[in-house]
């Protein structure tokens, strides 16, 4: 598993206004959709192109067009439906699968409870979306999930991410190239809640109420 952690002055302050508690929910959805674009544009650093010759007002020449198959972007439900029009803005001709999980507030173990994915991922390049990498149960679940199903790789993007978290999903995934994960930060610690520290609060109550 990679950890790429964007180190970027836009990234941080759009992150520090989203922390904010003071950010209502109209302003957090709108933060959130344009630091997923800024994370979206390091996520796709490796994304599939092929050639591709076209002509200029002035000149022949050859650029690059996205290749097939299709990128699939998988919105990790509830919260991660917050970060899809972000993504799909530099992917447009994504594909978009849901995937429904939901974290039990007690045990904080990780359950899906909807999949609206294509059956065969032969040959695709998915990219997860959750903005929450708490204690890493619900990333490992869906990472699995998709290359179980085939696919070449998956980058996933969360807004924010706690150590412990990020450890889980590296021993889980130790060794696995195809395995990224891409954030705006790494926080310093989970409390007892299994809530990050001192992250945003819960993403999707803030995003959704
Ligand atoms: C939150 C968050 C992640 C998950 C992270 O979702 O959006 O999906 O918890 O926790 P983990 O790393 O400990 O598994 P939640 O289950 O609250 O569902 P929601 O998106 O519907 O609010």
């Amino acid at each position: 598993m990679r950890l790429h952690v964007v180190d970027h002055p836009l990234v941080a302050h759009k992150l520090t206004a989203l922390r904010d508690e003071r950010t209502d929910s109209p302003t957090f959805r709108r933060l959130a959709d344009e630091l997923v674009t800024l994370l979206a544009y390091e996520a796709t650093r490796e994304v599939r192109v092929e050639p591709f010759p076209i002509h200029t007002p002035v000149a022949q020449t050859t650029g690059v067009r996205l290749s097939a198959p299709k990128p699939l972007v998988v919105p990790i439900l509830r919260a991660g439906l917050g970060m899809l029009d972000g993504m799909v803005r530099l992917l447009p001709t994504a594909e978009v699968g849901f995937l429904g999980m939901i974290r039990d507030e007690e045990t904080l173990q990780a359950t899906t409870y909807a999949t609206r994915l294509p059956e065969d991922l032969s040959g695709r390049q998915c990219f997860a979306l959750d903005p929450m990498l708490a204690t890493g149960g619900t990333l490992v679940a869906a990472i699995g999930f998709l290359l179980e199903r085939g696919a070449v790789d998956v980058t996933a993007l969360c807004l924010l991410a706690a150590p412990e978290g990020v450890e889980v999903v590296r021993s889980a995934f130790e060794g696995e190239a195809r395995v990224t994960v891409v954030t705006a930060a790494v926080d310093e610690r989970l409390d007892e809640n299994g809530y990050i520290v001192p992250g945003l609060g819960d993403a999707g109550d803030r995003l959704y109420g």
